[in-house]
Protein backbone atom coordinates (compact mmCIF):
# COMPACT_ATOMS: atom_id res chain seq x y z
CA UNK A 1 0.00 0.00 0.00
CA UNK A 2 1.39 3.81 -0.69
CA UNK A 3 2.48 5.68 2.08
CA UNK A 4 2.62 2.26 4.31
CA UNK A 5 5.55 0.60 2.99
CA UNK A 6 8.35 -0.85 5.51
CA UNK A 7 10.02 2.43 7.66
CA UNK A 8 7.54 4.89 6.16
CA UNK A 9 6.86 7.38 7.79
CA UNK A 10 3.12 7.99 9.44
CA UNK A 11 3.63 11.62 10.24
CA UNK A 12 5.63 13.50 8.44
CA UNK A 13 5.86 14.61 4.91
CA UNK A 14 7.93 12.10 2.30
CA UNK A 15 7.21 11.85 -1.15
CA UNK A 16 5.24 8.95 -3.00
CA UNK A 17 8.29 8.02 -4.80
CA UNK A 18 11.45 8.95 -5.68
CA UNK A 19 13.92 11.51 -4.51
CA UNK A 20 13.49 14.82 -1.86
CA UNK A 21 15.90 16.86 -0.39
CA UNK A 22 15.49 20.22 0.71
CA UNK A 23 12.10 22.45 1.23
CA UNK A 24 11.71 24.81 -1.27
CA UNK A 25 8.92 27.63 -1.91
CA UNK A 26 7.39 27.29 1.59
CA UNK A 27 4.40 29.82 1.09
CA UNK A 28 0.71 30.15 2.81
CA UNK A 29 -1.83 31.61 0.45
CA UNK A 30 -5.77 31.43 0.84
CA UNK A 31 -5.55 28.76 3.04
CA UNK A 32 -3.02 26.60 1.83
CA UNK A 33 0.70 25.82 2.93
CA UNK A 34 2.99 25.18 -0.20
CA UNK A 35 5.88 23.08 0.18
CA UNK A 36 7.60 22.76 -2.79
CA UNK A 37 10.67 20.48 -2.47
CA UNK A 38 13.83 19.34 -4.50
CA UNK A 39 12.54 16.25 -6.12
CA UNK A 40 14.23 13.78 -8.63
CA UNK A 41 11.10 12.86 -9.77
CA UNK A 42 12.81 10.14 -12.28
CA UNK A 43 14.76 7.86 -9.55
CA UNK A 44 15.55 7.93 -5.82
CA UNK A 45 18.89 9.39 -6.08
CA UNK A 46 19.83 13.20 -6.00
CA UNK A 47 20.28 14.66 -9.57
CA UNK A 48 17.68 15.77 -12.70
CA UNK A 49 16.34 18.22 -9.62
CA UNK A 50 13.00 19.58 -10.33
CA UNK A 51 10.14 21.69 -7.69
CA UNK A 52 7.89 18.75 -6.52
CA UNK A 53 5.06 20.48 -4.87
CA UNK A 54 2.53 19.27 -1.95
CA UNK A 55 0.23 21.32 -0.10
CA UNK A 56 -1.70 21.56 3.29
CA UNK A 57 -4.97 22.84 4.62
CA UNK A 58 -3.13 22.74 8.54
CA UNK A 59 0.87 22.18 8.25
CA UNK A 60 -0.61 18.22 9.17
CA UNK A 61 -2.10 16.61 6.48
CA UNK A 62 -0.38 16.81 3.22
CA UNK A 63 -1.36 16.00 -0.68
CA UNK A 64 1.12 15.63 -3.05
CA UNK A 65 0.93 17.74 -6.21
CA UNK A 66 2.10 17.23 -9.86
CA UNK A 67 5.80 18.38 -10.50
CA UNK A 68 5.64 22.30 -10.14
CA UNK A 69 8.88 23.75 -12.09
CA UNK A 70 11.30 21.62 -14.61
CA UNK A 71 14.86 21.94 -15.91
CA UNK A 72 15.31 23.88 -18.29
CA UNK A 73 18.46 25.30 -20.92
CA UNK A 74 19.47 27.29 -17.95
CA UNK A 75 19.88 24.13 -15.62
CA UNK A 76 18.10 22.13 -13.02
CA UNK A 77 15.77 23.77 -10.65
CA UNK A 78 17.50 24.45 -7.53
CA UNK A 79 16.76 25.67 -3.89
CA UNK A 80 14.73 28.89 -3.70
CA UNK A 81 11.87 30.41 -2.33
CA UNK A 82 8.51 31.57 -3.17
CA UNK A 83 6.17 34.93 -1.99
CA UNK A 84 2.78 36.15 -2.34
CA UNK A 85 3.31 39.00 -4.29
CA UNK A 86 0.11 40.88 -3.09
CA UNK A 87 0.80 44.40 -4.18
CA UNK A 88 1.83 43.54 -8.03
CA UNK A 89 5.47 44.45 -7.61
CA UNK A 90 6.89 42.38 -10.07
CA UNK A 91 4.37 43.39 -12.73
CA UNK A 92 3.49 39.77 -13.01
CA UNK A 93 0.07 39.47 -11.23
CA UNK A 94 -2.99 40.19 -13.44
CA UNK A 95 -6.49 41.68 -11.90
CA UNK A 96 -7.81 39.98 -9.17
CA UNK A 97 -5.08 37.46 -9.60
CA UNK A 98 -1.88 38.21 -7.60
CA UNK A 99 1.18 36.43 -8.70
CA UNK A 100 3.20 33.72 -6.42
CA UNK A 101 6.21 34.56 -6.91
CA UNK A 102 9.66 31.68 -7.07
CA UNK A 103 12.93 32.79 -7.15
CA UNK A 104 15.23 29.90 -7.37
CA UNK A 105 18.85 28.56 -8.67
CA UNK A 106 19.75 27.35 -11.98
CA UNK A 107 22.39 25.00 -11.94
CA UNK A 108 23.72 24.38 -15.43
CA UNK A 109 25.36 20.84 -15.72
CA UNK A 110 26.65 22.16 -19.16
CA UNK A 111 28.71 25.23 -17.71
CA UNK A 112 29.63 22.60 -15.02
CA UNK A 113 31.05 19.88 -17.36
CA UNK A 114 33.24 23.06 -18.80
CA UNK A 115 34.96 24.12 -15.37
CA UNK A 116 33.26 27.00 -15.49
CA UNK A 117 32.61 29.22 -12.21
CA UNK A 118 29.48 30.69 -13.46
CA UNK A 119 27.23 27.73 -12.80
CA UNK A 120 24.80 29.42 -10.98
CA UNK A 121 22.63 32.00 -10.96
CA UNK A 122 18.84 33.08 -10.07
CA UNK A 123 15.68 32.90 -11.52
CA UNK A 124 11.96 33.32 -11.08
CA UNK A 125 8.92 31.71 -12.06
CA UNK A 126 5.64 33.01 -10.91
CA UNK A 127 2.13 31.15 -10.54
CA UNK A 128 -1.61 32.54 -11.14
CA UNK A 129 -3.18 29.62 -10.11
CA UNK A 130 -2.70 29.27 -6.63
CA UNK A 131 0.81 27.52 -7.48
CA UNK A 132 -0.76 24.30 -9.63
CA UNK A 133 1.01 25.71 -12.85
CA UNK A 134 4.17 28.05 -13.05
CA UNK A 135 5.28 29.60 -15.88
CA UNK A 136 9.19 30.64 -15.74
CA UNK A 137 10.23 34.59 -16.40
CA UNK A 138 11.07 34.80 -20.18
CA UNK A 139 14.00 36.92 -19.23
CA UNK A 140 15.57 34.53 -16.84
CA UNK A 141 18.51 34.05 -15.03
CA UNK A 142 16.83 38.02 -12.52
CA UNK A 143 20.11 37.85 -10.63
CA UNK A 144 23.68 36.55 -12.64
CA UNK A 145 26.70 34.73 -10.71
CA UNK A 146 29.37 37.75 -9.19
CA UNK A 147 32.06 35.10 -9.36
CA UNK A 148 31.52 32.19 -7.06
CA UNK A 149 31.18 28.93 -8.00
CA UNK A 150 28.38 28.33 -4.89
CA UNK A 151 25.79 30.72 -5.31
CA UNK A 152 22.16 29.84 -4.74
CA UNK A 153 19.41 29.17 -2.42
CA UNK A 154 17.66 32.41 -2.72
CA UNK A 155 15.42 33.19 0.58
CA UNK A 156 13.08 36.09 -0.44
CA UNK A 157 10.73 38.23 2.33
CA UNK A 158 9.29 41.76 2.09
CA UNK A 159 11.14 43.99 3.80
CA UNK A 160 8.54 46.59 5.49
CA UNK A 161 10.57 49.72 6.46
CA UNK A 162 12.16 50.06 3.16
CA UNK A 163 9.42 48.72 0.83
CA UNK A 164 11.42 46.57 -0.87
CA UNK A 165 12.29 43.27 -1.32
CA UNK A 166 15.29 41.01 0.17
CA UNK A 167 16.87 38.42 -1.08
CA UNK A 168 19.40 36.21 1.03
CA UNK A 169 21.51 33.91 -1.04
CA UNK A 170 24.13 31.66 -0.17
CA UNK A 171 28.18 32.22 -1.46
CA UNK A 172 29.99 29.56 -0.72
CA UNK A 173 31.45 30.58 2.67
CA UNK A 174 29.17 33.73 3.58
CA UNK A 175 25.96 35.16 2.75
CA UNK A 176 24.66 38.17 0.28
CA UNK A 177 21.97 40.81 0.24
CA UNK A 178 20.30 41.80 -2.41
CA UNK A 179 17.01 44.12 -2.81
CA UNK A 180 14.71 45.15 -5.56
CA UNK A 181 11.48 46.74 -6.04
CA UNK A 182 10.11 44.35 -8.61
CA UNK A 183 11.37 40.92 -7.51
CA UNK A 184 13.07 41.09 -11.21
CA UNK A 185 16.11 43.53 -10.71
CA UNK A 186 18.18 43.16 -7.76
CA UNK A 187 21.05 45.63 -6.55
CA UNK A 188 23.53 43.76 -3.95
CA UNK A 189 23.12 45.30 -0.71
CA UNK A 190 25.73 43.50 1.39
CA UNK A 191 28.06 40.42 2.67
CA UNK A 192 28.26 38.62 5.93
CA UNK A 193 29.74 35.83 7.72
CA UNK A 194 33.64 35.09 6.20
CA UNK A 195 34.89 35.36 9.54
CA UNK A 196 32.19 34.13 11.78
CA UNK A 197 30.44 30.95 12.85
CA UNK A 198 30.97 27.75 11.86
CA UNK A 199 32.97 27.33 8.50
CA UNK A 200 33.80 23.39 8.46
CA UNK A 201 32.16 23.14 4.49
CA UNK A 202 30.06 25.25 2.41
CA UNK A 203 27.08 27.73 3.52
CA UNK A 204 23.72 27.03 2.07
CA UNK A 205 19.88 27.73 2.12
CA UNK A 206 19.72 31.24 4.58
CA UNK A 207 16.62 32.58 5.90
CA UNK A 208 16.51 36.34 7.73
CA UNK A 209 14.04 35.99 9.81
CA UNK A 210 12.37 37.62 12.78
CA UNK A 211 11.50 35.54 16.15
CA UNK A 212 10.22 36.78 19.30
CA UNK A 213 11.80 36.80 22.68
CA UNK A 214 9.57 35.76 25.66
CA UNK A 215 8.44 39.65 26.43
CA UNK A 216 7.15 39.85 22.68
CA UNK A 217 9.91 41.69 21.38
CA UNK A 218 10.81 40.89 17.60
CA UNK A 219 14.69 40.02 16.58
CA UNK A 220 16.65 39.39 13.32
CA UNK A 221 18.11 36.00 13.37
CA UNK A 222 19.77 34.45 10.18
CA UNK A 223 19.57 30.82 9.63
CA UNK A 224 22.77 29.61 7.78
CA UNK A 225 23.05 25.84 6.62
CA UNK A 226 25.96 24.10 6.08
CA UNK A 227 27.43 20.88 4.63
CA UNK A 228 29.48 19.25 5.65
CA UNK A 229 30.92 20.41 9.31
CA UNK A 230 27.95 19.92 11.59
CA UNK A 231 28.17 19.23 15.37
CA UNK A 232 27.61 15.45 14.73
CA UNK A 233 29.30 15.41 11.31
CA UNK A 234 27.74 16.34 7.82
CA UNK A 235 25.19 18.68 7.45
CA UNK A 236 23.46 20.99 10.10
CA UNK A 237 21.45 24.32 10.73
CA UNK A 238 23.61 27.07 12.40
CA UNK A 239 22.07 30.29 13.49
CA UNK A 240 22.85 34.31 14.20
CA UNK A 241 21.03 36.36 16.19
CA UNK A 242 21.15 39.89 15.61
CA UNK A 243 20.07 42.73 14.05
CA UNK A 244 19.51 43.90 10.18
CA UNK A 245 18.94 48.07 9.39
CA UNK A 246 18.07 47.74 5.73
CA UNK A 247 21.37 46.95 3.96
CA UNK A 248 23.05 44.80 6.46
CA UNK A 249 23.24 42.07 9.50
CA UNK A 250 25.55 42.59 11.97
CA UNK A 251 25.51 39.26 14.58
CA UNK A 252 25.13 40.84 17.94
CA UNK A 253 26.08 37.90 20.22
CA UNK A 254 29.15 35.89 19.73
CA UNK A 255 29.44 32.03 19.06
CA UNK A 256 28.15 29.33 16.97
CA UNK A 257 24.68 27.97 17.87
CA UNK A 258 23.15 25.06 16.16
CA UNK A 259 19.36 24.85 15.70
CA UNK A 260 19.63 21.38 15.92
CA UNK A 261 22.02 19.06 16.85
CA UNK A 262 20.68 15.83 15.34
CA UNK A 263 22.35 14.27 12.01
CA UNK A 264 19.00 14.54 10.46
CA UNK A 265 17.31 18.18 9.90
CA UNK A 266 19.06 20.08 7.23
CA UNK A 267 18.30 22.73 4.86
CA UNK A 268 15.76 24.09 6.86
CA UNK A 269 14.10 27.44 6.33
CA UNK A 270 10.30 29.58 7.15
CA UNK A 271 7.39 30.16 5.60
CA UNK A 272 6.46 32.90 3.91
CA UNK A 273 3.06 35.13 4.12
CA UNK A 274 1.82 33.26 7.40
CA UNK A 275 -1.68 34.61 8.59
CA UNK A 276 -1.56 37.15 11.05
CA UNK A 277 -0.77 35.85 14.62
CA UNK A 278 1.20 33.06 13.58
CA UNK A 279 4.50 32.32 14.64
CA UNK A 280 7.50 31.81 12.87
CA UNK A 281 7.71 28.45 11.49
CA UNK A 282 10.07 25.86 9.79
CA UNK A 283 10.30 22.69 8.46
CA UNK A 284 13.93 20.58 7.83
CA UNK A 285 14.93 18.12 5.38
CA UNK A 286 15.43 14.94 7.27
CA UNK A 287 18.40 13.53 6.16
CA UNK A 288 22.15 14.23 6.06
CA UNK A 289 24.13 13.97 2.83
CA UNK A 290 26.31 11.66 4.29
CA UNK A 291 24.17 8.90 3.53
CA UNK A 292 20.62 10.04 2.37
CA UNK A 293 21.15 8.53 -0.98
CA UNK A 294 21.79 5.40 -0.01
CA UNK A 295 18.89 5.09 3.02
CA UNK A 296 17.10 1.94 2.76
CA UNK A 297 13.78 3.07 1.57
CA UNK A 298 11.50 2.47 -1.43
CA UNK A 299 10.09 3.67 -3.56
CA UNK A 300 11.06 7.02 -2.06
CA UNK A 301 13.95 8.60 -0.23
CA UNK A 302 13.46 10.78 2.52
CA UNK A 303 11.45 12.97 4.46
CA UNK A 304 10.54 16.19 5.86
CA UNK A 305 10.85 16.91 9.71
CA UNK A 306 7.74 17.77 11.32
CA UNK A 307 6.97 21.61 10.91
CA UNK A 308 8.50 23.68 14.22
CA UNK A 309 7.82 26.80 15.21
CA UNK A 310 10.51 29.04 16.53
CA UNK A 311 11.04 31.45 19.36
CA UNK A 312 14.15 33.41 21.26
CA UNK A 313 14.73 32.34 24.81
CA UNK A 314 16.76 33.36 27.36
CA UNK A 315 18.63 36.63 28.98
CA UNK A 316 19.63 39.48 26.52
CA UNK A 317 22.92 38.80 25.16
CA UNK A 318 22.49 35.01 25.29
CA UNK A 319 19.13 34.31 22.93
CA UNK A 320 19.00 30.89 21.68
CA UNK A 321 16.10 29.59 19.28
CA UNK A 322 13.61 27.05 20.99
CA UNK A 323 12.21 24.98 18.53
CA UNK A 324 8.66 23.09 19.21
CA UNK A 325 6.41 20.67 17.07
CA UNK A 326 3.83 23.06 16.03
CA UNK A 327 0.47 23.41 17.77
CA UNK A 328 -1.45 21.49 15.31
CA UNK A 329 0.03 17.98 15.71
CA UNK A 330 -1.92 17.77 18.27
CA UNK A 331 -5.09 16.73 16.41
CA UNK A 332 -2.94 12.97 15.74
CA UNK A 333 -2.53 12.42 19.51
CA UNK A 334 -4.95 9.67 20.68
CA UNK A 335 -5.36 7.63 23.53
CA UNK A 336 -3.37 9.55 25.62
CA UNK A 337 -2.05 8.34 29.01
CA UNK A 338 -0.69 10.10 32.19
CA UNK A 339 1.45 8.53 34.51
CA UNK A 340 2.53 10.26 37.87
CA UNK A 341 5.15 9.42 40.37
CA UNK A 342 7.07 6.90 38.34
CA UNK A 343 9.76 5.18 40.09
CA UNK A 344 12.45 3.94 38.20
CA UNK A 345 15.18 1.85 39.50
CA UNK A 346 16.93 0.35 36.81
CA UNK A 347 14.56 0.03 34.08
CA UNK A 348 10.95 1.52 33.52
CA UNK A 349 8.94 -0.64 30.97
CA UNK A 350 6.59 2.50 29.99
CA UNK A 351 5.98 0.62 26.17
CA UNK A 352 3.71 -1.48 28.19
CA UNK A 353 1.32 1.91 28.78
CA UNK A 354 0.98 2.25 25.36
CA UNK A 355 -2.39 1.34 24.02
CA UNK A 356 -1.04 0.46 20.30
CA UNK A 357 1.67 -1.42 18.64
CA UNK A 358 2.42 1.24 16.18
CA UNK A 359 5.68 2.52 18.04
CA UNK A 360 4.19 6.26 17.02
CA UNK A 361 3.91 8.36 19.97
CA UNK A 362 4.96 11.17 21.42
CA UNK A 363 6.24 11.41 25.12
CA UNK A 364 6.85 14.14 27.88
CA UNK A 365 8.25 14.32 31.07
CA UNK A 366 10.36 16.04 33.42
CA UNK A 367 13.27 14.90 35.18
CA UNK A 368 15.80 17.07 37.78
CA UNK A 369 19.05 18.99 35.85
CA UNK A 370 21.57 16.82 37.00
CA UNK A 371 19.77 13.40 36.48
CA UNK A 372 21.44 10.97 34.14
CA UNK A 373 18.61 9.03 32.40
CA UNK A 374 18.00 6.57 29.23
CA UNK A 375 15.26 6.12 26.96
CA UNK A 376 15.69 2.31 25.08
CA UNK A 377 13.03 2.15 22.09
CA UNK A 378 13.38 -1.44 20.89
CA UNK A 379 12.24 -4.33 18.79
CA UNK A 380 11.82 -8.31 19.61
CA UNK A 381 14.85 -8.17 17.35
CA UNK A 382 17.13 -6.45 19.88
CA UNK A 383 17.16 -3.33 17.95
CA UNK A 384 17.21 -0.27 19.88
CA UNK A 385 17.25 3.27 19.46
CA UNK A 386 18.57 4.92 23.06
CA UNK A 387 17.69 8.80 23.70
CA UNK A 388 19.31 10.20 26.91
CA UNK A 389 21.06 12.77 29.17
CA UNK A 390 24.71 12.16 30.20
CA UNK A 391 25.04 14.20 33.85
CA UNK A 392 28.60 13.69 33.25
CA UNK A 393 28.85 15.47 30.16
CA UNK A 394 26.43 17.82 30.37
CA UNK A 395 24.92 16.69 26.90
CA UNK A 396 21.92 14.91 25.54
CA UNK A 397 22.13 11.61 23.13
CA UNK A 398 21.15 9.85 20.27
CA UNK A 399 22.67 6.10 20.32
CA UNK A 400 21.51 4.63 16.84
CA UNK A 401 24.50 1.81 16.63
CA UNK A 402 22.44 -0.95 16.73
CA UNK A 403 19.34 0.57 15.22
CA UNK A 404 18.99 -2.27 12.68
CA UNK A 405 20.25 -1.49 9.41
CA UNK A 406 23.06 0.48 9.85
CA UNK A 407 25.46 -0.65 7.34
CA UNK A 408 23.21 0.50 4.62
CA UNK A 409 26.48 3.34 3.77
CA UNK A 410 30.25 3.18 4.52
CA UNK A 411 30.88 3.19 8.21
CA UNK A 412 32.89 6.37 7.26
CA UNK A 413 29.84 8.35 6.88
CA UNK A 414 28.80 7.84 10.57
CA UNK A 415 25.53 6.64 10.81
CA UNK A 416 26.48 4.49 13.64
CA UNK A 417 27.73 6.98 15.32
CA UNK A 418 26.28 8.61 18.82
CA UNK A 419 25.39 12.20 18.30
CA UNK A 420 25.45 14.41 21.34
CA UNK A 421 24.06 17.48 22.22
CA UNK A 422 25.11 20.06 25.18
CA UNK A 423 22.70 21.13 27.34
CA UNK A 424 22.21 24.86 26.92
CA UNK A 425 19.43 25.07 29.39
CA UNK A 426 20.03 26.16 33.07
CA UNK A 427 16.48 25.76 34.43
CA UNK A 428 15.89 23.27 37.59
CA UNK A 429 14.50 20.71 35.57
CA UNK A 430 15.21 18.77 32.14
CA UNK A 431 11.54 19.10 30.20
CA UNK A 432 11.99 16.64 27.62
CA UNK A 433 9.36 16.00 24.17
CA UNK A 434 10.14 13.25 22.15
CA UNK A 435 8.70 12.58 18.35
CA UNK A 436 9.02 9.02 17.44
CA UNK A 437 8.01 7.84 13.91
CA UNK A 438 8.25 4.75 11.87
CA UNK A 439 11.91 6.03 11.42
CA UNK A 440 12.78 8.66 13.49
CA UNK A 441 13.06 10.47 16.63
CA UNK A 442 12.72 14.34 17.00
CA UNK A 443 13.82 15.23 20.84
CA UNK A 444 12.96 18.94 21.80
CA UNK A 445 14.73 18.89 25.25
CA UNK A 446 14.02 21.85 27.64
CA UNK A 447 11.14 24.09 25.63
CA UNK A 448 13.41 23.15 22.48
CA UNK A 449 16.66 24.77 23.36
CA UNK A 450 18.27 21.64 22.42
CA UNK A 451 17.21 19.52 19.45
CA UNK A 452 18.22 16.30 18.23
CA UNK A 453 16.74 14.73 14.98
CA UNK A 454 17.79 11.02 13.81
CA UNK A 455 16.43 8.53 11.46
CA UNK A 456 16.93 4.64 11.75
CA UNK A 457 15.67 1.64 10.08
CA UNK A 458 14.50 -1.21 11.90
CA UNK A 459 13.54 -4.77 10.65
CA UNK A 460 10.43 -4.27 12.91
CA UNK A 461 8.56 -1.00 14.60
CA UNK A 462 10.46 -0.02 17.71
CA UNK A 463 7.10 -0.63 19.91
CA UNK A 464 9.38 -1.33 22.98
CA UNK A 465 9.80 1.63 25.42
CA UNK A 466 11.78 1.99 28.36
CA UNK A 467 12.99 4.49 30.72
CA UNK A 468 15.96 3.69 32.94
CA UNK A 469 17.17 5.82 35.70
CA UNK A 470 18.57 4.58 39.03
CA UNK A 471 16.60 6.10 41.98
CA UNK A 472 14.50 8.32 40.18
CA UNK A 473 10.67 9.30 40.94
CA UNK A 474 9.52 10.84 37.73
CA UNK A 475 6.23 13.58 38.70
CA UNK A 476 4.75 13.13 35.14
CA UNK A 477 4.97 11.21 32.28
CA UNK A 478 2.83 11.58 29.46
CA UNK A 479 2.25 9.80 26.56
CA UNK A 480 -0.23 9.60 23.11
CA UNK A 481 0.04 7.61 19.95
CA UNK A 482 -0.02 9.51 17.07
CA UNK A 483 -2.44 8.86 14.44
CA UNK A 484 -0.68 7.98 10.69
CA UNK A 485 -1.91 11.23 8.35
CA UNK A 486 -2.18 8.43 5.42
CA UNK A 487 -4.60 6.80 6.37
C1 LIG B 1 21.24 21.82 0.08
C2 LIG B 1 21.52 21.93 -1.41
C3 LIG B 1 21.32 23.35 -1.88
C4 LIG B 1 21.03 23.14 -3.34
C5 LIG B 1 20.23 21.86 -3.33
C6 LIG B 1 20.42 21.01 -4.55
O1 LIG B 1 20.91 20.55 0.50
O2 LIG B 1 22.83 21.49 -1.67
O3 LIG B 1 22.40 24.20 -1.64
O4 LIG B 1 20.31 24.21 -3.91
O5 LIG B 1 20.62 21.16 -2.17
O6 LIG B 1 19.50 19.95 -4.58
Amino acid sequence: RPYHEQHRPQFHFSPKENWMNDPNGLVYENGTYHLFFQQNPTAPVAGNIHWGHATSRDLVHWQQQPTAIAPDSLGLIFSGSAVLDAQNTSGLGQPGRPALVALYTSHSEKKEKLGRQDVENQSLAYSLDYGQTWTKYAQNPVLKNQGSRDFRDPKVSWYAPGKKWLMALSAHDHIEFYSSKNLRAWTKESDFGRTLGAHGGVWECPDLIQVKDAQGQPHDVLIVNMNPGGPNGGSATQYFVGAFDGKSFRATQPGTRWLDYGPDNYAGVTWANLPAGSPTTLIGWMSNWEYCQQAPTSPWRSAMTVPRTLALRGAPGQLQLASQPIAGLGKLFENPVTLTNVAVSGSYDLGKSLKDTTGRYQLKFTVPQAQTWALVLSNAAKEQVIIGYDAAKKAYYLDRSKSGNVTFAPAEKGFAKVARAPRTATGPTQEITLLVDAASAELFADGGLTCLTGTFFPSRPLTGLALQASGLTVPKVELASVRSIWD
